[in-house]
């Protein structure tokens, strides 16, 4: 294999969950407890350059992220993932991997889930691996289960299996079927207290985990109807109740996690009131972080996007329609 083959970038959005996935039935491999459904961010994005080196003159994984290069504790959970690529493709090679996110990471924008689809193409592209986005999907999912989510554009769905190959996501409809907008009012740029990946073990320890789970079928299938008939206003209310729902679980887990900051309450209070008496049709939803997601049409993103600006504590707005699944970048 020429060196040339051995390195490769891509780029891919992160998404936007409107059911979300939290808790976890196997941790292990990633096994959720529930279906998600999300939309792909064109807007939100991670780029990132996989160089394996075959000479094996190269000692250790070196990862660099947003131009930090990550010690050793920082990088234990990439360098697994890349021990799982190496597994795949039966080598023992070392990588370098660039890693760039053009979004504030570890806030409530789902870093984890561009980054490690990212890494898993990008890395086996530069392996030579040939995966098809269905099998990439499942190997994404072992390193953030949202981003078994990412390996497809527009709105997809990630259906939990029952194993390591069932749990994959797959594509509902492309980007072009809907212009929904996620307007995300970036509140905090600092990093989280407790990740999303030991968040999802707690989640079984909260008395209202099952309240939520026995709900998720209707849910699920009200956000596939309201998504195939394009309807903001069936869509709205239930990924609302569901992001509630989720945070409740959060809320009363033991240890209890909190990511809310005053600044979110206000703006889920300011967008019900927005829509209640203006008829401004953008509802919310908030991932493990303080931000929060308001979705919406395209015709209501200018008018959002004014009144969030008047709102103190809002630090920047991020304003994406969906986009595509992973798209290479010629070296
Ligand atoms: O993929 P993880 O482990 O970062 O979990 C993502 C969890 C949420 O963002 C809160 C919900 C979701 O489905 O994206």
């Amino acid at each position: 294999m020429s060196h040339e083959q051995h390195t490769a970038t891509v780029r891919v959005g992160s998404n936007i969950a409107f059911i979300k996935y939290w808790g976890v039935a196997d941790a292990r491999i990633n096994l959720p407890l529930n279906n998600s459904i999300s939309m792909t961010l064109a807007e939100a994005h991670t780029t990132t350059t996989v160089t394996w080196d075959a000479s094996g003159q190269q000692q250790t994984d070196e990862i660099t992220l947003d131009g930090r290069r990550l010690d050793a504790n920082a990088a234990q959970r990439l360098v697994a993932h890349l021990d799982r690529l190496r597994a795949l493709a039966g080598v023992d090679y070392r990588a370098t991997v660039v890693s760039k996110n053009n979004f504030p990471m570890a806030s409530g924008i789902a870093s984890s889930a561009s980054g490690f689809a990212a890494l898993t193409v990008a890395g086996c592209r530069a392996l030579g691996l040939d995966l098809d986005a269905t099998r990439l999907s499942a190997m994404a999912r072992r390193g953030s289960g949202s981003a078994s989510r990412s390996l497809f554009g527009g709105f997809v769905e990630w259906e939990k299996g029952i194993d390591d190959a069932t749990s994959v996501a797959r594509q509902l409809y492309t980007e072009e079927h809907w212009a929904l907008y996620d307007v995300v009012a970036v509140v905090s740029r600092a990093a989280k207290h407790v990740s999303s990946a030991s968040g999802h073990t707690l989640a079984a320890t909260s008395p209202l985990n099952g309240c939520r789970i026995a709900s998720l079928d209707a849910a699920l299938r009200e956000v596939r109807q309201a998504i195939t008939l394009r309807d903001i206003s069936q869509l709205g209310p239930v990924i609302e109740q569901d992001a509630l729902a989720m945070h409740g679980v959060m809320m009363t887990s033991h240890p209890s996690l909190l990511y809310w900051q005053p600044e979110t309450l206000a703006i889920m209070q300011a967008a019900r009131a927005w829509r209640e008496q203006d008829g401004l049709a953008a509802y919310f939803t908030i991932d493990a972080g303080p931000n929060v997601h308001l979705i919406c049409e395209q015709e209501s993103v200018d008018a959002l996007v004014e009144r969030l600006d008047t709102l103190p504590g809002v630090q920047r707005i991020i304003v994406s329609p969906p986009g595509p699944g992973p798209q290479g970048i010629e070296n």
